[in-house]
């Protein structure tokens, strides 16, 4: 089977965007993928002319519609092989669904939609068509994420008790939306963002992050979503105590008020017989607490099977492409890692032996339908005077 490059057309990223870039770059990590079409603005004279000056040859399109109706009439091996989603948050369910309905798999955009009812349909789709998908949760392709999942899951710290997963920013700390930011614009905007601006922007990471790691799920919640900053319609701040499904408790936090943080991104879990430590800021290292014993400071690209205190590791983790230790990876290399896992998927679909994505290496459609899910309890808790709210049935 000739393994050439998989086509990848973005939806999104024209004119001074943020995360195309990031994605872009992960897209072409391996040589293994490319980005050949895109329709990269929502004017579409803009689009077509943000195609015409991308940094390299591209099809450009006027508008998702268009560019999913022309690829599909291109052969398979010339079309698109998968979507990826860049748009704000209102702009998520419509390309994804259109590409699901055409066959191709989508990389989607977090927060996955701003209605549970699109987060529904997505995934209802994603199980009919047994097609892949990917939810852009980038933090959990930091090869230190799988190997704190992998701890947790063994058993080494013992029975999960409280976790703490929380992403802190302050660069919404004032009206950073009146100076033409064009992120900050969206994001405080209800009709773009959905409706919670903090939680749904960075929440949904940390609650990932603690599901990922934990294999918990949250089943009833009691939030706070509060707005620091004058005139504001949505959360800058989010702050959720959680019940998760073995009794365990936990606070699933995030703010965007909190000046001198920058991408504070972290999770401690403290369980009944030990606590790890990890934070996406230093994502090399992971760290081990059992009571008596000197702290572990585990690095990335230092991590032995059987080192007499970790016990075996499974042989996917340990085969996982990396780079020396001391080479620094970081962001980029755990977008890659996600398209990497994705491609092996989109390959198998396209060979007709894809079996279903298990959550393990990159969030899928249910892990995204998830977050929407957590976020729409949070608002009715907060509405309702920060009343507990049950998941069950969510
Ligand atoms: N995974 C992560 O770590 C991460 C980080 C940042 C942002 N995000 C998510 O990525 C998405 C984009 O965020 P951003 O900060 O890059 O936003 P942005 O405003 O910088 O970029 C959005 C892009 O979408 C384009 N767009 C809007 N409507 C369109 C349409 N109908 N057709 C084609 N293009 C359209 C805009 O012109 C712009 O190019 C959001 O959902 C955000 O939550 C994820």
């Amino acid at each position: 089977m000739s393994r050439r490059p998989l086509h990848v057309g973005l939806v999104g990223g024209g004119r001074g965007a943020f995360i195309v870039h990031p994605q872009q770059r992960a897209v072409f990590f391996d040589g293994t993928r490319r980005v050949t079409c895109a329709a990269l603005h929502q004017d579409p004279g803009v689009a077509l002319e943000e195609a015409r000056n991308w940094p390299f040859p591209l099809r450009g399109y006027p508008s998702y519609d268009e560019l999913l109706a022309a690829e599909m009439k291109l052969p398979p091996g010339e079309r698109l092989d998968y979507l990826l989603i860049v748009t704000p948050n209102h702009v998520h369910f419509d390309p994804a669904q259109k590409a699901l309905l055409a066959g191709i798999p989508v990389f989607c955009e977090k927060p996955l939609t701003t209605t549970l009812a699109q987060a529904d349909e997505l995934a209802r789709l994603v199980e009919e068509r047994n097609i892949p998908f990917c939810t852009a949760h980038t933090y959990l392709g930091h090869w230190s994420s799988r190997l704190a999942r992998h701890i947790v899951r063994s058993g080494l710290i013992g029975k999960v008790r409280w976790v703490d997963a929380y992403y802190l920013q302050g660069w919404l700390a004032d009206r950073t939306e009146d100076r033409g930011v064009q992120q900050a614009e969206w994001r405080v905007d209800p009709e773009r963002a959905g409706a919670s601006g903090c939680g749904g922007d960075i929440g949904t990471h940390a609650l990932m992050q603690l599901r990922y790691v934990t294999g918990l799920e949250v089943a009833r919640l009691s939030a706070f979503l509060e707005t620091f900053v004058a005139r504001r319609r949505l959360d800058d701040h989010f702050t959720v105590y959680c019940e998760l499904t073995n009794g365990a408790r936990a606070l699933v936090r995030a703010t965007q008020i909190g000046v001198g943080h920058k991408n504070d991104l972290g999770i401690e879990v403290n369980g009944e017989k030990g606590t790890l430590v990890w934070r996406q800021e230093e994502p090399e290292r992971l760290l081990i607490h059992l009571p008596g014993q000197p702290d572990r400071v585990y690095w990335r690209g230092e991590v032995k099977a059987n080192d007499g205190f970790l016990g075996d590791l499974p042989a996917s983790l340990l085969a996982e492409p990396t780079i020396p230790s001391g080479h620094g990876e970081a962001f980029h290399d755990a977008f890659a890692r996600l398209h990497r896992c994705f491609e092996e998927d989109v390959r198998a679909y396209q060979e007709g032996t894809y079996q279903g994505a298990d959550g393990s290496r990159y969030a899928t459609v249910e892990d995204g339908r998830a977050g929407i899910a957590f976020l729409q309890a949070a608002v009715e808790s907060n509405a309702r005077g920060h009343a507990w709210v049950s998941l069950a049935g969510k």
